[in-house]
């Protein structure tokens, strides 16, 4: 492992994510002596005028739970600079607080690492960038790194994406950038491909001949309060699907990667993606749930969606027919985050119990992580009676002495180490908005529209119907008892 001088700049230091994410997963680092008191430093930069202890102060609420003493040490390597997003001035003042963290250490053997994590808005991207690389790179006469974090939204289309993708890659390499995906940090997304490719049982079923329709949802019981406007020039389908369910996607339908190597996955992910034939209106339900355009910052006219159901269809040897229906929503009747793999009914149904439902393999990603596969078995008793049960591997109760990384926790880590495995690579980006770009053209042109669901609800009726449409057959309580 390196050892020497690791500074952290978290860039957007007093916003939102900095606050309830950044800070956090690096307190959470540092308890589990990821980050030595010894190498690191981490400095926040914003706007706003604070002292180093103002900062600590905001930050302070988020960590719950945390004993006081780790948390005055943690709080202790955190040091404030304020400057503009746009101004030499600013980044080199940050440039020379970090050369003077790094000349006060003594670090004769070792290198110097220097982690950027751009918790801010797009738009300030390439400008930030551009300062990052003139003002506070990593000196050439050190050994060691700079890595700098950004995460969605990459653009709002194809183009734009292409336009902040070719100006970033100007200024860094792509070993440099690391595009993060939250969702690729959550323990059950990891576990797919192991579940996938260590596992004989799956391997001759993950097919087209066994597998009937996928489903990957998202759903959230809470609305857009208090982001509506920003909300509201994206959408659900960039917010959510193009990027977190799409990445899901890819782990369910792609190919076995030559190894693990973080080139050779990524490469299998660009060729799924590459494989998703052009989206048809007739398999897309938009919605959009009443009350949202009562927030004052949303327009009047908004057809923006809260709500998608999107049927990806892959054009190869292994998915040709099955239907991948991604569904993402805000305010709906619960939240969580799910795959469901639905198999086909068993030939020569000798129990008639067909009606029951089917095999179907449910990989809950949040909350309370689980894996479950649903499957008919004989009622217990005196009769010859089937009904559905599952086979149940909850984390709660199988893993009960660990507690789960946070996926933001995983990622900054995976940074640290220069490991890429977990994030979105330039061309997987480029194909993703391929996929979508098409389609949030036409949305963006009112040539689709979104109808309206209550808050509370499953999300409209139409996209339950398309579902059905789509061979997905719900399981029933039903129980069949054939006539003796
Ligand atoms: C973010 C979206 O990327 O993911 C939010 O911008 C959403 O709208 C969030 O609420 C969901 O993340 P998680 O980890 O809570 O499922």
């Amino acid at each position: 492992s390196e050892s020497g001088c690791l500074s952290i700049v978290v860039l957007g230091a007093s916003g939102d994510l900095a606050k309830k994410k950044t800070f956090p997963a690096l307190f959470h680092l540092f308890q589990q002596g990821f980050l030595q008191a010894g190498e690191v430093h981490i400095f926040g930069y914003a706007r706003s005028n604070l002292s180093d202890d103002g900062l600590r102060e905001r930050i302070r609420g988020y960590l719950n739970g945390a004993s006081d003493e780790h948390l005055s040490q943690f709080l202790q390597l955190i040091k404030y600079v304020s400057g503009s997003y746009d101004s030499g001035e600013g980044f080199e003042l940050l440039n020379n607080t970090i050369s003077d963290y790094e000349t006060s250490k003594n670090n004769e053997s070792g290198s110097y690492r220097r982690l950027f994590y751009l918790a801010l808005p797009p738009s300030v991207y390439p400008s930030v960038c551009k300062m990052i690389r003139s003002y506070c790179m990593n000196p050439s006469s050190h050994t060691g790194w700079t890595r700098v974090i950004v995460e969605k939204p990459f653009g709002k289309d194809l183009d734009s994406s292409e336009k902040l993708s070719a100006e970033l890659g100007k200024l860094f390499e792509e070993d440099q950038l690391y595009r993060i995906d939250h969702y690729l940090g959550k323990e059950l997304v990891q576990n797919l491909l192991v579940l996938r490719f260590a596992n004989r049982l799956f391997l001759p079923l993950w097919n087209h001949d066994n597998i009937a329709n996928v489903q990957i949802v998202f759903k959230e019981d809470f609305g857009t309060e208090g982001r509506g406007g920003y909300f509201d020039q994206y959408g659900i389908i960039r917010d959510i699907i193009q990027n977190h369910l799409l990445q899901v996607f890819c782990l369910v339908a792609m190919e076995k990667p030559v190894s693990l190597k973080p080139e050779h996955i990524r490469d299998e992910k660009v060729k799924v993606l590459q494989s998703v034939e052009p989206i048809q209106h007739e398999e897309v339900v938009i919605g959009q749930y009443d009350g949202y355009k009562d927030d004052p910052t949303v327009p009047d006219e908004s057809n923006t969606p809260t709500y998608a159901s999107v049927v990806l269809r892959v054009h190869n040897e292994r998915w040709e027919g099955v239907p991948f229906i991604l569904k993402a929503g805000k305010a709906l009747n619960s939240r969580k985050a799910e795959i469901r793999v639905q198999f086909k009914d068993a030939p020569g149904d000798i129990f008639r119990c067909k009606k029951q439902g089917r095999n179907e393999f449910v990989i809950r990603l949040q909350p309370s992580e689980a894996m479950y596969m649903k499957l008919t078995v004989k009622k217990p008793g005196l009769e010859m009676a089937t009904e559905q049960s599952e086979l149940d591997l909850s984390y709660g109760m199988r893993y009960q002495d660990v507690k789960i990384p946070e996926a933001y926790e995983r990622l900054i880590l995976d940074t640290i180490r220069g490991d890429q495995q977990h994030f979105v690579r330039r061309d997987e980006l480029r194909a993703a908005w391929e996929i979508f770009t098409p389609l949030l053209h036409d949305i963006d042109a009112g040539k689709l529209k979104s109808v309206s669901y209550k808050p509370g609800t499953r999300g409209p009726q139409e996209a339950d119907e398309m579902s059905r449409r789509m061979g997905y057959v719900q399981t029933h309580g039903y129980i069949w008892v054939p006539p003796i």
